[in-house]
């Protein structure tokens, strides 16, 4: 029992039944490829509201022009499959990009025209680092996504991190009036490699390096419940795990969780270790939360 919307317009109607019902909605922004992780947002919605609507579009603002916009997969028929699967009333939000962009939308910033969201601050550092625009085009599509769904709650995942932040920020910062939550990262069973929809670009030898980066995580989270905080060890024990894998590391921090800021050591308020990976053509992300929740 899962519907598929394509316009703003049937959400809006909706969403307006559901007010009209007295349900409460709970919003998961996706770009599909649904894998646990997504569906386990799905859980965490389904539990704390009446009616959860799922949105599957991939966002061209952002990608840069290099980046795998046209390689992206897009699975809409699987992803309903898997969301009817799971027993619970969702609704699927599916907008052709002309819909969610009436005035068109270029991955190359200077050509893009109409209005767009910056989160100044938090979306410069880490991923910011090698991918500038992107940021501003996630709070811009959640921006619209948020107008359109009207929730009450809105579920994104610990595995971006710093979307999250950057999120949070936004809501505060332009009054949406809504609650969000942050789930907890979905990773094999296995391997404790994150779930991604980019895994699937992975041959089977990148697949059996990729875990290295966590395994590496977790040494630094064993580091610092033994007591050490400085950043340098907690660093080159990450490094040092994902050397051994040949992994291409892009960055490895060690953040404030206020402002990502680069921390010296884990203070009282805890800190993020985060970074990024390459595999042939692939990137991939994955942190861990030390002395904090
Ligand atoms: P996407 O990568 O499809 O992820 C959708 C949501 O699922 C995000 O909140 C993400 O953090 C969460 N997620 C992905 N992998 C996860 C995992 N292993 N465990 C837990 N949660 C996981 O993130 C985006 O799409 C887009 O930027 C979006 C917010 C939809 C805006 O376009």
């Amino acid at each position: 029992a899962v519907a598929v919307l394509h316009t703003v317009a049937e959400v809006r109607a909706w969403r307006e039944e559901q007010r009209s019902q007295g349900r409460t909605v709970g919003f998961v922004p996706t770009m599909g490829a649904l894998h646990a992780g997504h569906l386990g947002l799905v859980a965490a919605a389904g539990e704390e509201t009446d009616a959860v609507l799922v949105s599957i579009f991939v966002n061209p603002a952002q990608f840069a022009p290099h980046e795998d916009l046209d390689r992206y997969p897009r699975t809409l028929a699987d992803d309903v499959r898997k969301l009817a699967a799971t027993g619970r009333a969702v609704t699927v939000f599916a907008p052709a990009v002309s819909e969610m962009y009436p005035r068109g939308i270029s991955t190359t910033v200077a050509a893009q025209r109409g209005t767009f969201v910056e989160v100044r601050g938090l979306s410069e550092p880490l991923e910011g680092g090698t991918r500038p625009h992107f940021f501003r085009g996630v709070a811009t599509v959640v921006a619209k996504l948020f107008h359109i769904a009207g929730a009450d709650v809105a579920f994104f995942g610990q595995k971006d991190v710093q979307q999250c932040c950057v999120l949070r920020a936004m809501v505060d910062d332009l009054f949406f009036p809504l609650a969000i939550r942050v789930v907890p990262t979905a990773r094999d069973p296995d391997s404790g490699l994150a779930l991604s929809s980019r895994n699937v670009y992975l041959t089977a030898e990148q697949r059996a390096r990729a875990p290295a980066f966590y395994r590496g995580l977790c040494r630094a989270r064993d580091l610092f419940a033994s007591g050490v905080v400085a950043r340098d060890e907690l660093l080159a024990a990450v490094r040092d795990e994902a050397a051994q894998a040949q992994l291409d590391i892009e960055y490895v921090c060690l953040s404030s969780p206020d402002d990502l800021a680069e921390v010296q050591e884990v203070g009282p308020g805890g800190a993020i270790l985060s970074g990024a990976w390459r595999m042939g053509s692939t990137r991939l992300i994955d942190n861990i939360l030390l002395g904090f929740e």
